[in-house]
């Protein structure tokens, strides 16, 4: 495993190499780069408060350090050089409630497979190739009678639930075809559900058409993702960190990118975009509150003009958006235009949006580990 440090340094520098490839942005190039610099020496200071009175750092859950010192690999290959030759049944050989930390690598090609890695798998890894990511797909959407006889829904439409903690997915697409070409049906179909609690997933692509991520609930991490989709196509309650992500609306007419569905005060939840990419084919909303405490922040995110003046919708509803918590802070792009905005939309200040800026929003330092 990599030392926190030098791993936070590292994303530090892959993600500026990423990022000086984007033309447009060039000019909001040094401003990142200083506040990238200030925000890692935010995050050392912070590592410091999380040393308790005999100055141990509080680090990792200390079953998730035991699992990753006592990881296991496992392959899978569609042509029967490894030891499995789907997914499923390399998830189906782990015994349950399994205490070391599972990588199973998949080799490249194209896995219909409709998967739940059950609560009782904690701990396991996708890895796919870097240079050529396997895909994942399906195309159930939630009218389609399941095996019990009775109409999938939404939640279990996804080609891929996680209900398990500790998932991670490194390279990997996942899709759910349901509705291609676009337009053809259009009705919830799920590509990944994510129910476990501290999940990340690192250079995937989530791919649909309505409700393509459903981030339903726990704290998970998504760094230089890309998710398509064109009605509410990241949904759920989850509590969620993008990071470096491309949000990639393939609607040709008006539609919600987020439809966050916090709904209870009490009930800690929201997604925070940071330093990512919102782009699409027709206009779109940045968000639309599917709950009543619906809570959405963009940090330092390009927004290209596809995003509406209004920047938010209230899903004509006008007591909806009462307690949502829309914000923005320092985006850039024509969309990113704050003139036009709803009324109800907030334009964070530094210490407002300091909470959503960095790994402590999701309590990254107690289950973040190098992927
Ligand atoms: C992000 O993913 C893209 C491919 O989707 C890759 O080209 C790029 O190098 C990745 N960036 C980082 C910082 O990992
Ligand atoms: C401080 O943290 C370390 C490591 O997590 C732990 O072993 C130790 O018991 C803690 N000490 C106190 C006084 O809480
Ligand atoms: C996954 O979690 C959902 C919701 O808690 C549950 O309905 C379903 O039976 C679970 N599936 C498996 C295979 O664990
Ligand atoms: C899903 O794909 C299968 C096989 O390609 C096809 O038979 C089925 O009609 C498709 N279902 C939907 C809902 O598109
Ligand atoms: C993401 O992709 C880039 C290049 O495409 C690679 O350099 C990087 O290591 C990948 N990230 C992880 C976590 O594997
Ligand atoms: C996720 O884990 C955190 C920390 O252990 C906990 O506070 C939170 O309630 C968990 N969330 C869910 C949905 O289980
Ligand atoms: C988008 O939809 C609205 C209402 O449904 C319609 O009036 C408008 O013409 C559509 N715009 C485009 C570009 O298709
Ligand atoms: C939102 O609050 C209203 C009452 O103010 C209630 O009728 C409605 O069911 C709530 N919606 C959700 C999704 O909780
Ligand atoms: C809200 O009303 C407008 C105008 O009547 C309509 O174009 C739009 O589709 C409605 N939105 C929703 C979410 O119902």
């Amino acid at each position: 495993m990599v030392p926190r440090r030098c791993f936070h340094l590292i994303l530090l520098v892959l993600s500026c190499l990423c990022f000086s490839c984007r033309s447009e942005m060039e000019s909001d190039f040094d401003k990142w780069i200083s506040w990238n610099v200030k925000n890692y020496q935010r995050k050392t200071i912070m590592e410091k408060r999380y040393r308790n009175v005999s100055g141990n750092v509080q680090g990792l859950d200390p079953k998730l350090k035991k699992a990753e010192s006592n990881k296991v690999r496992l392959k899978v290959s569609q042509d029967g050089s490894a030891q499995f030759k789907s997914i499923t049944e390399a998830l189906n050989s782990i015994q349950p409630y399994n205490i070391r930390r599972v990588i199973i690598s998949i080799a490249p090609g194209y896995y219909r497979e409709k998967i739940v890695v059950p609560k009782t798998l904690p701990f396991i890894t996708f890895l796919g190739d870097v240079r050529d990511p396997p895909t994942i797909t399906g195309n159930d959407t939630q009218s389609v009678t399941g095996s019990d006889g009775a109409q999938l829904r939404t939640f279990n439409s996804a080609t891929v639930a996680v209900n398990a903690s500790y998932f991670m997915a490194i390279n990997i697409n996942f899709e759910n075809t349901a509705s291609f070409p676009i337009g053809s049906k259009v009705e919830q179909a799920v590509a990944v559900r994510i129910t476990g609690n501290k999940t990340a997933f690192y250079n995937c692509t989530f791919s649909g058409v309505q409700d393509t991520l459903y981030d339903h609930k726990g704290l998970h991490y998504f760094n230089n993702c890309t998710i398509k989709g064109s009605v509410d196509f990241i949904c759920g309650h989850g509590k969620s960190l993008y990071e470096g992500c491309t949000i990639r609306s393939i609607a040709n007419n008006m539609t919600s990118i987020t439809a966050q569905s916090g709904s209870n005060p009490s009930y800690d939840s929201g997604f925070s975009f940071k330093n990512s990419m919102v782009i699409g084919d027709g206009p779109t909303y940045l968000g639309r509150p599917w709950g009543n405490y619906s809570q959405v922040v963009f940090s330092y995110t390009y927004m290209d003009n596809s995003v509406l003046p209004k920047g938010w919708e209230d899903w004509n509803d006008t007591k909806r958006y009462m307690n949502a918590y829309y914000g923005e802070y320092k985006c850039s792009g024509p969309g990113s235009n704050t003139a036009g905005r709803v009324p109800w939309a907030r334009m964070l200040n530094d210490k407002e949006a300091q909470v959503f800026i960095g790994t402590q929003y999701i309590d990254g330092n107690t289950w973040l580990i190098s992927p």
